[in-house]
């Protein structure tokens, strides 16, 4: 299949594409579309074969249930069922951004499409671009992040380039994507609602409207076998470069002293840009500065993809704390590790 290629960097001027992005979605087309977190693999949510084809195209198992993407709170109650309150706050305060809510799924909503649950995954994402073509589309849009199963999500069109072109009909190179880290999921149909993922919504925001939130376990730990998760996507094996991975978590200096210490000449190293020149020896990709953690989420899936074009037989990677955006990129990193962490002595 030839994959055709859009770059729409803005809305305004390129009404045209926009309009050819959406026509390709609405015949049951798979495109690729910039949001703010990652990029999505797009296709009709509400058409049974179009979906089929993104569990193809991604290698996806069919029970790992996938995201709609509407363009604003007023399409909820066509789609969910049971509407509480607190979704339309939630919503009120936080959309459009990087926050899924999972709510009772309508009987329109295809099981295909919620893997099975009569619940449904809901976001309203804030990249222009991606709401321009999704309100053109007329349709929810269904789109996990457009990565083959298992590597690390995409934060640029090339990335998505790279994992998917030949197999889906087009691409839209909407710029590298702002947060860098995928949106953060809460359970809504749970009291108290539960935090099924760390994502590019810290935390303590949400807590500040929602009141109190559960964590699940499947976000801290590494997930036992025959335990089902609350977000089935969170049981597999995620983000992982070929060479296995070993978190260092600790204080940013000590991690660093740790790492150093454990190095070899084919050793990869992730570690704040502070840190970088202690590593003369060992291929280096540098997250970000230490103090700032939404530099880290941006850098987070490049870094782990960058080792796959090199030949290191491990990597050690510092992480930051869980505070802020920091919960997302340690989550991350931990599942790119399978959950193989040090703790350093603070
Ligand atoms: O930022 C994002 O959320 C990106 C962009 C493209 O919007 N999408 C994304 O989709 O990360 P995906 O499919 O890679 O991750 C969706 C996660 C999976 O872990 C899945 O199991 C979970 O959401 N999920 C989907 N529907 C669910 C449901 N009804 N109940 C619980 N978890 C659900
Ligand atoms: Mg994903």
């Amino acid at each position: 299949m030839n994959t055709k290629l859009f770059v729409i960097p803005q809305v305004k001027g390129y009404e045209e594409d926009i309009q050819a992005a959406a026509s390709i979605l609405r015949s049951g087309g798979l495109v690729g579309i910039p949001t703010e977190t990652v990029y999505g693999l797009g296709a009709d949510a509400l058409n049974e074969d179009a979906v089929r084809r993104i569990y193809e195209a991604k290698g996806r198992p069919s029970t790992n249930p996938l995201i709609i993407h509407v363009p604003s709170a007023d399409w909820l109650d066509t789609y969910c069922a049971d509407v509480p309150q607190l979704a339309y706050d939630v919503a009120e305060a936080f959309w459009p951004g990087p926050l899924t809510l999972i709510l009772k799924a309508k009987p329109i909503i295809p099981k295909r499409t919620t893997g099975g649950l009569d619940t449904v995954a809901v976001r309203c994402p804030a990249h222009p671009v991606a709401s321009a073509i999704i309100a053109a589309a007329g349709v929810p849009i269904a789109a996990p992040s457009a990565n083959t199963s298992g590597r690390p999500s995409c934060t640029s069109a090339s990335h998505v380039i790279e994992d998917m072109d030949g197999r889906i009909e087009g691409i839209v190179d909407g710029g590298d994507s702002e947060v860098g880290v995928e949106s953060t999921i809460l359970d809504l149909t749970s009291n108290p609602p539960c935090l099924l993922r760390p994502g590019g919504m810290p935390l303590e925001e949400l807590i500040e409207v929602v009141g109190e939130v559960d964590i699940d376990s499947a976000v801290t730990s590494e997930i036992k076998p025959g335990v089902q998760p609350r977000a089935p996507g969170m049981a597999f094996r995620h983000y992982a470069p070929k060479a296995p991975v070993t978190v260092v978590t600790g204080s940013a200096d000590q991690t660093a002293a740790y790492i150093l210490k454990n190095v070899g000449k084919t050793s990869g190293v992730i570690c704040f840009d502070e840190y970088a020149e202690l590593f003369p020896h060992q291929t280096v990709e540098c997250l970000g500065s230490a103090f700032n953690k939404a530099a880290q989420a941006r850098r987070v899936f490049g870094v782990l993809r960058a080792f796959d074009s090199t030949d290191v037989t491990e990597i050690y990677a510092q992480c930051p704390d869980r505070s802020g955006l920091g919960f997302a990129v340690l989550n991350r990193l931990q599942k790119a590790a399978g959950f193989h962490i040090v703790e350093v002595a603070k």
